[in-house]
């Protein structure tokens, strides 16, 4: 039996400490807000898995890897959608209730899908469903659950990862050791100035895990949707209404996807998002319409509930009116890096969930893979755990009783003066501008000068620690941009000299947007 802690409270994070309970293993759960609180509970068009007969892993495989932009791992791929099927079922069993028709489960269709088979609950409330019947699941078993509870920093100890540094609800930082940590704490579209993600999605297990000294990969691809509601909060528009027959419009009314792309609506998500980013400039900033008029008011209600009340509650009537939206970043393909069991490069360190750079998305992901991402190699993860901790009994049990004290390190305690605290919104909007759906040298050289004149404050609190991870991770994500030189999937650039001057925007006027 090994003693683990698991850190975040989305799908991964209770996929693992339920599955590691029933291991046998002793379990601690930290999550920074409320159990529920994350990334998975605003998911909408559901998750992916070929589970009907006109379907298959082999098709599942090739959608990935091509929507993948050329950089997806196969051997990642393949475990994802040979093991998929079985971890939907599990997640029936957790009482997860997919939305079922006469012919039984529903399935919808999303971008760069070749077949219909994203199952959804709730109609658009996918996270939502899978949340509530995890929280229950984990709330059955005992874990020892710790909410309001950030991560700060790991431990470690003789090069391997020993525990965690946790500011607890109290505001104090304290120590949380284990055999194994397995980070599940999520994305960080809080690093832009225009995101889907809540408030919570600030790269702390990204940025702890570096600090670390693990390795991390990928960062440059941040997926931007491409249609978030153009309101306060940019609220996301599912690609499944898309999927249903909504179409993209420019602000004469003319359907302009056609003209990037051939697959429409439905190409790749990084082509959609990019499509409608142009536009947008090219019609001075104003933003392009997503007319969903074709469905019906009876059928937007009733496939899209959630969806119908966000988009009401805005003040449009989307039933008769084609309705604003704008790209927002949504998801980090990117993260630390791990094997096919979930094994970041440190020892005793695990990283699953959007955190974790599995391999499985390469430049940009394939819609509704996320959530199955997590729930398949977080199961991994749990059974490399178990296999290590039957490996090494003695010396695990031996480390484990050492319990949790308090750690010197408030902020009151250490007295930092903070000298040069970071401004989060002038971050965020020089990330939107110079790292978002289009980059060149110069601006990522601007970005980079402006990052590097903030000094990193010390984590006294919540919103330090937060600006600690934010500015980590943006350095991180800009000197990676840089480094890759040449365009992919999400990451484009438009000093790429392999593209053609005839493919560049008309107005880069970014300003404007
Ligand atoms: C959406 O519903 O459009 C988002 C699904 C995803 O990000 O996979």
């Amino acid at each position: 039996m090994a003693r683990v802690l698991v850190i975040g409270g989305g799908i991964a994070g209770l996929w693992a400490a339920v599955k590691a309970t029933d291991a046998g293993h002793s379990v601690e759960l930290v999550t920074k807000a409320e159990l529920a609180e994350g990334n998975t509970r605003y998911a909408q068009g559901g998750i992916a898995a070929a589970l009907f007969p006109d379907d298959s892993a082999e098709r599942h495989f090739a959608d990935t890897i091509e929507a993948g932009a050329g950089l997806a791992d196969p051997a990642a791929v393949r475990v994802l959608v040979d093991e998929g099927p079985d971890r939907v079922r599990d997640l029936i069993r957790f009482g997860v209730a997919f939305d079922r028709g006469e012919s039984g489960l529903e399935r919808g269709l999303e971008a760069a899908h070749s077949r219909a088979r994203i199952l959804h609950a709730g109609g658009d409330a996918t996270g939502a469903a899978i949340e509530h019947a995890l929280v229950a699941t984990v709330r059955r078993r005992a874990v020892a659950i710790d909410e309001q509870a950030m991560l700060v920093d790991l431990l470690v100890e003789a090069g391997r990862v020993v525990g965690a540094l946790v500011l607890a609800a109290s505001g104090a930082v304290v120590e949380r050791r284990a055999d194994a940590v397995v980070l599940a704490t999520g994305g960080s579209g809080c690093l832009f100035r225009h995101t889907t993600n809540p408030a919570v999605a600030t790269g702390d297990g990204v940025a702890a895990a570096w600090r670390a000294g693990a390795r991390v990969a990928d960062l440059e691809f941040t997926q931007f949707h491409p249609t978030a509601l153009a309101a306060p909060g940019t609220p996301l528009i599912s690609e499944a209404v898309r999927g249903e027959g909504a179409v993209l419009r420019d602000a004469g009314g003319r359907r302009f996807m056609l003209d990037v792309d051939h697959r429409g609506e439905l190409a790749p998500r990084d082509v959609v998002a990019r499509g409608v980013w142009r536009r947008s400039l090219e019609q001075g900033g104003a933003p392009v319409l997503l007319d969903a008029t074709s469905l019906g008011g009876a059928e937007l209600a009733r496939r899209f509930p959630g969806l119908d009340a966000v988009v009401r509650a805005a003040g449009f009537d989307w039933a008769r009116e084609p309705v604003p939206v704008t790209p927002a970043a949504h998801y980090a393909m990117g993260g630390v890096a791990t094997d096919l069991d979930g094994r970041a490069s440190l020892p005793g360190l695990f990283a699953v969930g959007e955190v974790a750079r599995t391999g499985v998305h390469g430049a940009n992901r394939l819609a509704s893979n996320s959530l199955l991402e997590a729930a398949v190699f977080a199961d991994r993860a749990v059974r490399a755990i178990t296999a290590s901790a039957a490996h090494n009994s003695g010396s695990e049990s031996r480390r484990a009783v050492r319990d949790a004290s308090a750690h010197g390190m408030s902020g009151e305690a250490s007295g930092v003066v903070h000298a040069t605290p970071v401004d989060r919104g002038e971050l965020q909007q020089l990330m939107w501008r110079h790292v978002g759906l289009e980059r060149d040298e110069e601006g990522l050289a601007a970005a980079s000068a402006r990052l590097d004149a903030w000094t990193p404050p010390e984590p006294h609190d919540r919103r330090s620690a937060e600006d600690r991870n934010l500015l980590d991770l943006a350095r991180l994500t800009v000197a990676a941009a840089r480094a890759r030189q040449t365009s992919c999937g999400a990451h484009f650039r438009t000093d790429d000299p392999s593209i053609a001057v005839s493919q560049l925007p008309t107005a880069l006027d970014r300003e404007a947007a």
